[in-house]
């Protein structure tokens, strides 16, 4: 293994969160990025109802309540040997050591309103994942939580904008190797 400047070792592949808002294409992207780059997609939403992660339902939220203690104890091993792309609506809680790169997924408000009524999401189900995109609480998220310098948004409204985005991400991961 490769030593970095500050001398911490380096993983010989990276880790890449993939954020945002409900709805923004996270998943879809992730899904390409993976196939393009032969990276481990971890859906973090899946991987918390396969193996119960969680403390029940909530019924305020129509969601369940994550474990986030259980979510990183389960993580731990693979993300320290690297090569995975994390799939989540929430990026505060995940060890900051983990990702050597940060994306925050973001879609233009009258496309995602589409996009999340289309879904069936009505009422404050709506409102509240609206107002996530409309006040970038993911992106604030992502930028008090990792280097400033690792975050970047990447504005996902058609499907061309996911072509690009993946194709980006996909240089990045092949330059990694080469990066000291
Ligand atoms: N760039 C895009 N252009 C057009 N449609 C898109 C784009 N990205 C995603 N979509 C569509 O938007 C919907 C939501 O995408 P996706 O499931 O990938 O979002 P997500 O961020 O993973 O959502 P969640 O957090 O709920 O899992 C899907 O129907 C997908 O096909
Ligand atoms: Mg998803």
């Amino acid at each position: 293994m490769a030593m970095n400047g500050g001398g911490r070792k380096k993983r010989e592949r990276p880790n890449i969160l993939i954020t945002g808002t409900p709805g923004t294409g996270k998943t879809t992207t992730c899904l390409a990025l993976a196939e393009a780059t032969n990276l481990k997609h971890i859906n973090i939403g899946d991987l918390v109802r396969e193996k119960n992660l969680h403390d029940g339902w909530d019924d305020q939220f129509e969601c369940y309540l994550i474990n986030e203690d259980l979510v990183c104890d389960e993580l731990e091993d693979l993300m320290e040997e690297g090569g995975n792309i994390v799939d989540y609506h929430g990026c505060d809680f995940f060890p900051e050591r983990w990702f050597d790169y940060v994306v925050v997924i973001q879609t233009e408000n009258s496309l995602l309103y589409d996009r999340l009524s289309k879904r069936g999401y009505t009422g404050q189900k709506l409102s509240n994942n609206m107002e996530c995109e409309i006040f970038q609480v993911l992106l604030e998220e992502a930028k008090e939580s990792y280097p400033e310098d690792i975050v970047v948004a990447l504005r996902s409204d058609c499907i061309e904008d996911i072509d690009r985005n993946v194709s980006t991400l996909t240089d990045w991961v092949r330059s990694w190797g080469s990066l000291s």
